[in-house]
């Protein structure tokens, strides 16, 4: 099938490579001319464990990216729409990306002679697609949408850094749609995936991705508040969370305790669920506290390092600075706050990531100071403070430190492997 896909962040260049890989031509639409260049080369613009082996092999038989949106559609029978849904500072998404390309789109489709299938994947608020998306098109085209063109709202359920493999098996597919027509397309495209699919309606489909991401954040809130329980009383969380996940009605995914949640995922679509709620006539309670705890958590990472630690002048190694391994991404990440209330008490920072030291400086600047092997983050310091759970950590060498003492956010050090001069400290254990 020839596909366009409008956006190439990491939801639109996956889902691209993987349709690609399964044989189908696709078209990726992007306003950033070096982002095209980058995927006409074979380079992946964004770091996504398999993506660069995919295109390597997708382009340019399968795969091409173009800034031309007109000749992407005219070429295609279905668009999917994979731009970015910010948030604004009430918690509101931004729709202006989704609104601009919709009535692009909408401008094309008044003239395209066969029947063209317009799929929403960018993560939009329950009514969006509805509400704005068909409007738009409609309006742009002079068409009505489930009669002259196809409308489908796709909702993605990729984790950032194992978004191929998460297209690849997914557990689900779910296609929201108002005609039969697109459904039946967007299903076809989705066939050698072998995964259950789901057809519902537009918002429903919608709601479907907010309330899995909330739920999913909301085991993290659980697990961390939890676990700051068990700190004051001698608990190791994680052996909990073990016995709790052993339970199949709970499962032992995002049950790890740790220093919050971020990403440009959970905490902005947590909040516009809760602005939703509100705009409804919700008090949303539960998923207030989520965010409560979520916040709250960096503190508690500073309190407890504070109560054992003289931080003013002590050279600290943050180690991991993304916000989860296997990204270079640190948006909403807690090594922010975290770093931020170090500086104000006073520390000398020295970071280490693997993949988002140069997204860190944009943040920090020539406040701290950045370095791309552990040893030379570790030299001199008093304390290492692990934040990002990357497995490398696991086996260090702490050689270097001055005092060898080890905050660890993420509990992935095996302490029975430490040597003994090693002082090993937690946050929810
Ligand atoms: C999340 C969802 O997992 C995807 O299904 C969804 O498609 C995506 O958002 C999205 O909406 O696009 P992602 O933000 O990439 O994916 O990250 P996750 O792997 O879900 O982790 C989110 C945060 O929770 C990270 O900060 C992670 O460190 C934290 N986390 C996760 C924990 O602290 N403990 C856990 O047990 C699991």
């Amino acid at each position: 099938m020839n596909v366009s896909v409008v956006g190439s962040g990491y939801v639109g260049l996956v889902t691209a490579a993987c349709f690609a890989e399964k044989g189908h031509k696709i078209t990726c639409v992007d306003i950033d001319p070096q982002k095209i260049d980058k995927i006409n080369n074979k380079i992946p613009p964004i770091y996504e464990e398999g993506l660069a082996e995919i295109l390597e092999s997708v382009v340019p038989h399968n795969l091409n990216a173009t800034d031309d949106l007109l000749e992407a559609i005219n070429s295609s029978q279905a668009t999917f729409i994979c731009v970015g849904t910010p948030c604004a500072a009430d918690g509101q998404i931004d729709l202006t990306h989704i609104k601009k390309v919709s009535e692009q789109i909408g401008k094309i489709l008044a003239d395209k002679k066969n029947y063209h299938v317009v799929v929403v994947k960018s993560t939009v608020i329950p009514g969006t697609t509805q509400d704005h998306v068909i409007p738009l098109l409609e309006s742009a085209s002079g068409k009505t949408a489930g009669k002259d063109f196809g409308v489908v709202m796709n909702p993605e359920f990729l984790r950032e850094g194992k978004a191929i493999i998460d297209f690849k098996k997914p557990d689900r597919v779910v296609i929201g749609s108002i005609d039969d027509e697109s459904a039946d397309l967007v299903e076809k495209l989705y066939y050698h995936f072998k995964a259950p699919v789901l057809r519902v309606d537009l918002k429903t489909a919608e709601m479907i991705k907010y309330t899995a991401n909330s739920l999913l954040a909301t085991k993290v809130s659980f697990i961390n508040e939890v676990g700051n329980v068990c700190k004051k009383i001698g608990v190791n969380v994680y052996d909990v969370a073990q016995g709790i996940g052993l339970d199949h009605r709970i499962s032992p995914h995002f049950l790890s305790a740790g220093p919050g949640f971020g990403g440009s995922c959970f905490p902005k679509d947590v909040s516009a669920l809760i602005y939703k709620a509100g705009e409804v006539g919700v008090q949303p309670i539960l998923l207030n506290a989520v965010l409560e705890v979520n916040r709250n958590q960096p503190e508690k990472v500073l309190e407890l390092i504070e109560k054992q630690h003289e931080i003013k002048d002590s050279k600290i190694a943050v180690l991991g600075l993304a916000f989860k391994a296997g990204t270079d991404d640190v948006r909403q990440s807690p090594s922010i706050p975290i770093i931020e209330g170090l500086l104000d008490l006073g520390a000398v920072i020295q970071a280490h990531d693997f993949e988002a030291l140069d997204a860190t400086k944009k943040i920090f600047k020539d406040k701290i100071t950045y370095h791309s092997e552990i040893k030379d983050a570790l030299a001199g310091a008093e304390l290492a403070l692990i934040l990002t759970e990357w497995p490398q950590y696991k086996k260090m060498d702490f050689t270097p430190m001055k005092e060898k003492k080890i905050f660890d956010t993420r509990y992935i050090i095996n302490q029975d492997l430490l040597p003994e001069d090693v002082e090993y400290e937690g946050l929810c254990w």
